[in-house]
């Protein structure tokens, strides 16, 4: 089958249209006819090289799309269902058993080799050469082959124009706060960067009943959003004084959590300076950029903990209807973060992206879709 799929030849270089021959479903896996995809500031990391990744590739993984063929396996999924693509897991090592999916001991082959666990690539360039795909989605395409555990059905009058960045960007910032955090009612987080993954974990703060919620960032324009979104407390680090911020609302004691999105080392190391005795961090940033610290210093004496969180944590198919019923009751507000773009317009929705103009940009791949009406039922 030929599909139109934006594909990314060299590092640096711009997502460029190609045909491209998508191969034929195994057993285990749907094709799906994509509706629309999210860029996530992770497309960005592969494409500027800052995490390494086999090029070519057809990259996107916060796809939504519709059902049109099913593999002999496939069990639950139909022609015709509605999709959001998520990750893909094993879904029978000890962690996917113990619902950590995030951390299935075939995570990496399977979301970031570029190929099935069996080396097969899913597209094909018109003269052979194989391409790569990223978590087993590549989103940015009119057509994908994704594997069953990748999906997330969600119901025929939901919009799936605006449903795909639940797969990644505000699942991520969602789960970082309810699977890795763990908050306990009234206590204090301070949220680094306010971008489609800060944001959702400031709307979950907030669902979850935190007393503070401290978002920081060096564009007033987002901490203003942030505001809105239930921000108690908003800084501008390029402004204000971060660390008397913080000890003028916490009154000397620190934060109980914080959250770094940014993947700037010193901000990194400050997410870690702000906590007060026995907080927690969670670095979630695809970055380049390290930190340095002193053990006892910046963990032992206070009991610190450093956690690393992918994914959320979260188990997808369980987390994407409960934010989709959070965001109909008005508390996971994430469509006022998001602008659209006709597929073509790729390079310029991932340009805004970058310069901070636009939060969430999403792609409609195919303009002919209308909410509620399934192309194929
Ligand atoms: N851990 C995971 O599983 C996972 C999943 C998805 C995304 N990510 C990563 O999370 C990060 C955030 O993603 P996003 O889509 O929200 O990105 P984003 O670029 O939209 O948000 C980053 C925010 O940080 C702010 N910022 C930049 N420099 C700053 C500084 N010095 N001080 C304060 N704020 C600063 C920016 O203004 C922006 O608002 C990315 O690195 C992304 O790749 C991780
Ligand atoms: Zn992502
Ligand atoms: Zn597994």
């Amino acid at each position: 089958m030929k599909v139109k799929a934006a594909v990314v030849n060299e590092v640096n270089g711009p997502y460029e249209f190609e045909e491209l021959d998508l191969q034929e479903i195994q057993h285990d896996e749907v094709i799906v006819k994509v509706v629309a995809s999210g860029i996530c500031h992770s497309d960005e990391a592969l494409r500027v090289g800052d995490a390494e990744y086999p090029l070519p590739v057809v990259l996107g993984h916060e796809g939504a799309g519709i059902i049109e063929k099913t593999g002999a396996s496939v069990k639950g999924f139909e022609v015709g269902d509605q999709v959001v693509m998520a990750y893909n897991s094993c879904g029978s090592c000890p962690n996917c058993r113990t619902g950590h999916p995030s951390s299935c001991v075939e995570w990496t082959i399977l979301n970031m080799s570029g190929a099935r666990s069996d080396g097969s690539p899913i597209f094909k360039k018109t003269d052979g050469t194989p391409v790569s795909s990223f978590f087993a989605q590549s989103s940015f395409a009119t057509h994908t082959v994704t594997n069953v555990h990748n999906l997330i059905k969600v119901a025929p009058d939901a919009d799936l124009r605006l449903v795909g960045p639940l797969g990644c960007g505000f699942l991520t910032g969602a789960g970082t706060v309810v699977n890795g955090l763990k908050p306990n009612v009234g206590e204090s987080i301070v949220i680094f960067g306010t971008g489609a993954v800060g944001l959702g974990a400031l709307m979950t703060a907030k669902i979850e009943g935190c007393g503070k919620i401290i978002a920081v960032d060096i564009h007033d324009s987002r901490l203003e959003i942030a505001k809105e979104l239930g921000a108690t407390h908003t800084i501008n680090s390029k402004t204000e004084d971060l660390a008397a911020r913080i000890a003028e609302i916490t009154a000397g004691a620190g934060a109980n959590y914080s959250i770094d999105t940014t993947g700037v080392s010193a901000v990194m190391k400050a997410s870690l300076d702000v906590l007060g005795i026995q907080g927690v961090a969670a670095p979630v940033a695809v970055t380049p950029n390290s930190i340095e610290l002193n053990t006892f210093m910046d963990l032992v004496l206070l009991n610190k903990t450093i956690k690393g969180v992918l994914m959320g944590d979260s188990i997808p198919q369980l987390a994407i209807p409960k934010l989709i019923e959070f965001h109909k009751q008005g508390q996971f507000a994430f469509d006022k973060l998001v602008q659209f773009y006709n597929f073509d317009d790729i390079n310029q929705a991932s340009a805004d992206s970058n310069s901070g103009k636009t939060i969430k940009p999403i792609l409609i791949i195919d303009e002919t879709y209308r909410a509620g009406e399934p192309l194929l039922k």
